[in-house]
């Protein structure tokens, strides 16, 4: 037998050469880009967020730590729809392939009622449930972010919420897409904060200008310092009755107090050979995402391609039935009995799909949702993170409308959401996403409001392979679903699929709506004559997803926005 050795020489440089690059390896700068890396990755909306989180991961934070520091840099730097005064939900997968979602969705506050949006001859109150201090539901994102970190997270608190403390304090150039918000956003931070200059200056806003919020930076503060107390109790919980009692805003102390996150065991279902793990009610997204995916599995897409008639048709017929379900039968699970396992069913699935012709469009009119034995800006944000163990979080989170209710908490420098209007205030009566709903998503004291955030994690052969999920309302579920299936049934690579054109429709109002060349002037004539009524629509969400490689990670950032990947 032959043993090989090094001479002892060759064995130091080896040595020093190994060392150094270990060192290297850790000193990598994180860097913009779409990979491949191989040590980890963060996709979210903000150049300045995605570094905050691709540096705590370079400093040896695990998926979650960068995600708490994301989620906190994002209330800076994303003022539209990242948040403290909000909510959302995280999926989470351990390297080991163990599977977790966190509900910090915002809940109705206990004084809320099922008519408190309707006037006295039972019409919704315009504007009512977006735009007052009676709009907000209890924010969850803080306690969110705690419970989170408490179970999986690594590095110091503190550390995790110190970055978002200096952008707040020492401020950040903005980009043009930020001052076109702040500048279309100022009338009415200016109606609905008398007396208070927050966001607002004399002269518009431009790219370049810098952002401080010191207000900001001080709440943070009580954050880092006491954790959930900072935020639900003492001075920042005082300031946001204070804020509520200026505008009969209803969430009291206890509602503050007894707000908590909930930790809910993920759905999953297969598509293919695929695995998606991804977000039970009170999201709907995750139940409407899986039974998207089995209405079009058996169809042969990819010989059909990306946006062509026969795709655009089978998904919008899937679409119709899916959303007509939604309505009737999604809301808070501890307050209405979500029948997922009906809904999820594939066989009911199967037959829901049965009716429609390709000859012509099914009309919403003629579909109701489905019956089975035994039942009856849209500004959001998403981020997505995979750390060089392979844990991976995938969490969206919102204040519902852009800048939420606008109304900012005096001296705590944070934007309040308007959440309430994810509740169904009238039966029948569209919410802005023009979502009905009716006895599962009424307003109920502290319950939750039904969402369509989808974020969503995805195992191939039982590994890690993407991390996927958007803002975007109601498009969310359908700007999810077809992210997916431009990877897996395209052929296409993360940044496309995530680039790519995207349609919509949710049942009611019967429209298909296609971003900008989404559809070819063809394919617009033949649907046409089917009986389709194809309408424009502005960009449709902002994908931000990361596929995971034998080459590593490939981040997709959605060019609608100024999302950004960041790895190393
Ligand atoms: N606020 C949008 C959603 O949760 O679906």
């Amino acid at each position: 037998m032959s043993r090989h050795f090094l001479p002892p020489k060759l064995l130091l440089l080896s040595l020093c050469y190994l060392s150094s690059f270990r060192l290297y390896a850790q000193d990598t700068a994180a860097e913009t880009g779409n990979g491949p890396y191989q040590n980890g990755m963060v996709v979210c909306a903000t150049p300045g967020a995605s570094k905050i989180g691709a540096d705590i991961l370079r400093k040896g934070g695990n998926a979650v730590d960068a995600a708490v520091a994301v989620q906190f840099a994002l209330a800076v730097t994303h003022p539209e729809a990242g948040n403290i005064g909000g909510g959302g939900f995280m999926v989470y997968r351990s390297k080991k392939g163990k599977t977790n979602t966190l509900d910090f969705r915002e809940k109705a506050p206990a004084a809320a009622r099922a008519d408190m949006y309707l006037d006295s001859a039972g019409n919704v109150i315009p504007n009512m449930s977006l735009a007052t201090h009676q709009a907000s539901g209890v924010p969850g994102s803080v306690d969110g972010m705690v419970r989170a970190h408490k179970k999986y997270g690594r590095l110091k608190w503190a550390e995790l919420v110190q970055p978002a403390i200096d952008l707040a304090r020492n401020g950040f150039t903005i980009t043009k897409k930020l001052a076109g918000a702040l500048n279309w956003g100022g009338p009415q931070f200016k109606k609905l904060n008398p007396g208070k200059t927050y966001f607002l200056k004399d002269t518009p806003w431009k790219e370049g200008d810098l952002l401080v919020q010191e207000d900001l930076a001080r709440t943070l503060e009580f954050i880092r310092d006491n954790g959930r107390n900072g935020f639900y109790k003492g001075k920042v919980a005082d300031e946001i009755i204070a804020e509520m009692q200026t505008g009969k805003g209803i969430i009291t102390k206890k509602d503050l107090k007894n707000y908590h996150s909930v930790w809910r065991k993920a759905i999953t279902g297969k598509y293919k050979n695929y695995k998606m793990i991804t977000m039970p009610p009170p999201s709907s997204g995750g139940i409407a995402l899986l039974q998207l995916l089995h209405s079009v599995e058996k169809y042969p897409l990819h010989r059909w391609g990306h946006n062509q008639d026969s795709t655009v048709q089978l998904i919008v017929e899937a679409e119709r039935r899916v959303y007509a379900d939604r309505s009737k039968y999604l809301g808070d699970p501890d307050f209405y009995k979500v029948p997922a396992d009906s809904l999820l069913n594939l066989a009911y699935i199967d037959a829901r799909m049965k009716n429609f012709s390709w000859n012509a469009a099914t009309p919403s009119s003629s579909i109701q949702p489905g019956s089975f034995a035994g039942y009856e800006s849209d500004q959001t944000t998403h981020y997505s993170i995979v750390d060089k163990d392979g844990n991976a979080v995938s969490i969206t989170t919102t204040l519902n409308g852009s800048f939420g209710s606008k109304i900012i908490v005096g001296g705590a420098g944070f934007l309040l959401n308007n959440e309430m209007d994810d509740f169904s205030a009238k039966p029948g009566v569209p919410n802005m996403f023009g979502l009905i709903g009716g006895k599962a998503n009424s307003i109920q004291p502290n319950k939750r409001m039904l969402s369509s955030m989808t974020p969503t994690i995805i195992e191939k052969d039982g590994k890690l392979f993407m991390v996927v999920g958007t803002p975007g309302g109601s498009t969310i579920i359908t700007s999810v679903f077809q992210t997916i299936l431009n990877v897996i049934e395209f052929d296409e690579n993360m940044q496309q699929a995530v680039s790519d054109k995207r349609f919509h429709h949710q049942w009611l109002p019967d429209n298909v709506t296609v971003e900008k060349d989404g559809f070819s002037q063809a394919t617009i004539d033949n649907l046409t004559k089917k009986g389709y009524k194809i309408i424009p629509g502005g960009p449709s969400g902002r994908v931000d997803a990361i596929l995971i490689t034998k080459d590593g990670y490939y981040g997709g950032a959605d060019p609608r926005g100024d999302d950004t990947a960041t790895g190393y």
